[in-house]
């Protein structure tokens, strides 16, 4: 019988070769193929697939299958990511950089489940039990009961689940410290990762625990181990900041039973994450009036209105190649929008490096950014302040129109909650989008070409420095 061949995985984006390389010619990364133990024979010669064991039932699409049940962690800000609360026996996926707070994050839900008389166990590779007693005794929740373990030996792990048969929830803090000895390779390395992945999430489709793993993240951003990893999961999320900045962000990624696109905002404090119920006042917190280059941009995450601040810097580079550089947004779009105001609206940037900001760390995807982002480019380039009480919202096209964007209402209502009293959008069309109904204490100021916003900023210079903080 021949024997089976080896295999290499790559540990960055999972794709399998026949034979090792020192890149991967899938994703192109260096240094990430990694043998992996060839797949039993099957026995008597007998070839695969040729298993039979019964038939599957096949059913049409109509019918009613009620929606998954929801526990939820009673962490507001967690369970809006979640999509309503942990749904029994699924897998959560939670990558973050080292020191961004997965762990305490992971505690706290923990101990807010086991204060809702829901067993919880806790399986830390990473630390002791000391550790981890004494970060619950920071964080407060030394009474929460949890049944807390170090171990790192999936044998043991998932022989002890058996004493359980009632938990609501296991945390595996974190999946690349587990290794199990059906595969011999390092633990960290693809094959255990994944080993040891797909036999836990077995345990929890078969006893019906929520489980939830930390994921370490790779200098270049992706959860470290295979990308299949995410593939194996029901919901990946990421837990992103900047550890110079105390406000932390989970978002989804991925979820089977959720949307994507929402959100939970966290503040890192000397007792753990508080959550942060009005986002958009921590964003615009350390907002100074009256400094040109910066417009209020009324943006939306998932269901929920958040308002920040973008900040645009433009240096003079008369020679060479002029810099672009972008925190939270993408350049590409920064490109197309510098593109844009060069040849539609005559401004002069070629000559200029550009640094564009989201301030505090947030990542902003959408492209309603478009006309915040432009009117802090042209009150950079023309050295006067926006309006400090008007937020800005809207698509820009390539020939410097405005188009609208979703949910104009929650971004205005929202602004006027926040105190601002004007709010440059694109034209709303005559039809469906005229019945936007406009907060009172607010002005829309309606842009239908980006040459308009150059008026508005430039006219707006008495009245900048007039105008004071709305907040
Ligand atoms: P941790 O949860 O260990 O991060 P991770 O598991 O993602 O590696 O968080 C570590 C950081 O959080 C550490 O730098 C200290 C800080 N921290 C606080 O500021 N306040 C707290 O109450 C706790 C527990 C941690
Ligand atoms: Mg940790």
């Amino acid at each position: 019988m021949a024997k089976p061949a080896k295999t290499f995985v790559c540990s960055a984006c999972g794709s399998v070769f026949p034979k090792w390389a020192g890149r991967c010619e899938a994703c192109g990364a260096w240094n990430t193929l990694e043998e992996q133990a060839p797949r039993p024979a099957l026995p008597g010669g007998m070839k695969a697939g040729a298993v039979t064991r019964g038939k599957i039932e096949f059913v049409g699409l109509a019918g009613i299958s009620p929606p998954p049940p929801r526990i939820p962690t009673t962490i507001a800000e967690f369970d809006r990511v979640l999509g309503g609360g942990l749904v029994p026996a699924s897998v959560v996926l939670v990558g973050g950089d080292p020191g961004i707070g997965k762990s305490t994050l992971l505690l706290q839900a923990g101990a807010a489940l086991g204060q809702s008389a829901r067993r919880v166990l806790y399986i830390s590779g990473e630390e002791s039990v000391d550790q981890i007693r004494m970060r619950a005794a920071r964080l407060g929740l030394t009474s929460a009961p949890m049944h807390l373990a170090a171990a790192t030996q999936l044998g043991d792990i998932l022989a002890s689940f058996a004493q359980f048969p009632d938990a609501a929830l296991v945390v595996i803090d974190s999946i690349q410290t587990m290794w199990t000895d059906g595969v011999d390779s390092a633990p960290g390395s693809v094959t255990q990762v994944r080993a040891a992945a797909f036999e836990l999430i077995r345990a929890a489709k078969t006893q019906g625990f929520a489980l939830m793993l930390v994921g370490h993240v790779t200098k270049e951003g992706n959860l470290a181990g295979p990308r299949v990893l995410e593939h194996m999961v029901d919901v990946v999320l990421h837990f992103e900041g900047d550890r110079g900045h105390q406000f932390r962000i989970l978002r989804g990624v991925k979820n089977r039973f959720g949307a994507t696109d929402e959100i939970g905002v966290f503040e890192m404090t000397g007792a753990g994450l508080a959550q942060v119920a009005n986002p958009s006042a921590l964003f615009l917190a350390e907002r100074r009036g009256n400094v040109s280059g910066s417009a209020v941009f009324a943006g939306l995450e998932g269901s929920r209105p958040v308002l920040v601040e973008i900040q645009a810097l433009l240096a003079p580079n008369p020679g060479g190649s002029p810099r672009r550089s972008v925190i939270g947004w993408d350049s590409g779009r920064l490109s197309m929008l510098l593109a844009v105001l060069e040849t539609r609206c005559g401004l002069k940037l070629a000559m200029n490096d550009v640094y564009l900001n989201v301030a505090g760390g947030l990542r902003v995807s959408e492209p309603a950014a478009d006309l915040a982002v432009a009117a802090a480019l042209i009150s950079a380039a023309a050295d006067i302040p926006t309006d400090p009480a008007m937020v800005f919202f809207g698509e820009v096209g390539l020939s410097g129109e405005l188009r609208q964007v979703a949910q104009a209402e929650l971004r205005l209502k929202e602004a006027a909650k926040l105190g601002f009293s004007q709010a440059a959008s694109p034209k709303r069309i005559a039809g469906g989008a005229a019945r936007i109904a406009v907060p009172e204490s607010l002005k829309l100021l309606e842009i239908g070409h980006l040459t308009d916003l150059v008026g508005v900023i430039t006219q707006g210079l008495k009245r900048a420095t007039q105008n004071k903080d709305p907040r």
